[in-house]
């Protein structure tokens, strides 16, 4: 006799998120939670909580809801939320010390060449146009390994990748994470 497992069910995961992927017009697309078991990626829906956009951090403690795909084939199981509840930041000294922000910019060819190095003048312009140059670190990279996204960015210490990022986005990016 063959077992019979639902192909959808709901699930509801508490866990710490560990990783983000952000699309470039800054809404965040799949999320890296992890409980005691396992890590988990799961897509975010487009509509999304304000704090998803303001002050989702690295270590925070998230409460996920959602259905859950088995792909018998594939042997893989994909998550899809449609409820996210932020159960707990994480401790004040992983947040604070803005005096550590670094940003990396990708200089391999495919995003320096398609925006990368004009976003990293815009960057340095307006860090010395808000007097904060001293407070940031920034620095070149080799291939991040995520070519298909030029020109990549990661900002530190919250650890947010940004691909296809544009030079207007930059200001945003600012307000975000380095001040
Ligand atoms: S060239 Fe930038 S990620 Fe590969």
């Amino acid at each position: 006799m063959v077992a019979l497992y639902p192909l959808v069910s709901q699930f509801t995961i508490t866990g710490k998120l560990e990783d983000l992927r952000v699309k470039s017009n800054g809404r965040v697309k799949y999320l890296l939670l992890s409980d005691k078991e396992k890590d988990y990626w799961i897509k975010v829906p487009k509509e999304q909580p304000e704090f998803l956009s303001q002050h989702l951090k690295l270590g925070c403690v998230l409460k996920i809801a959602g259905m859950q795909k088995h792909k018998i084939h594939q042997g893989k199981v994909e998550y899809k939320a449609y409820g996210i509840e932020l159960l707990a930041t994480p401790p004040l000294e992983q947040t604070s010390d803005k005096t550590r922000a670094k940003v990396l910019f990708c200089q391999s060819s495919s995003c320096w060449n398609k925006g990368g190095k004009v976003a990293c003048e815009l960057l340095k312009e307006e860090l010395e146009r808000r007097q904060i140059t001293e407070q940031v670190e920034i620095k070149t990279t080799g291939c991040l390994k995520k070519c298909k996204q030029a020109p990549n960015v990661v900002m530190l210490p919250d650890k947010i990748h940004y691909g296809g990022i544009q030079p207007q986005q930059i200001p945003l990016l600012i307000d975000k994470h380095l001040i």
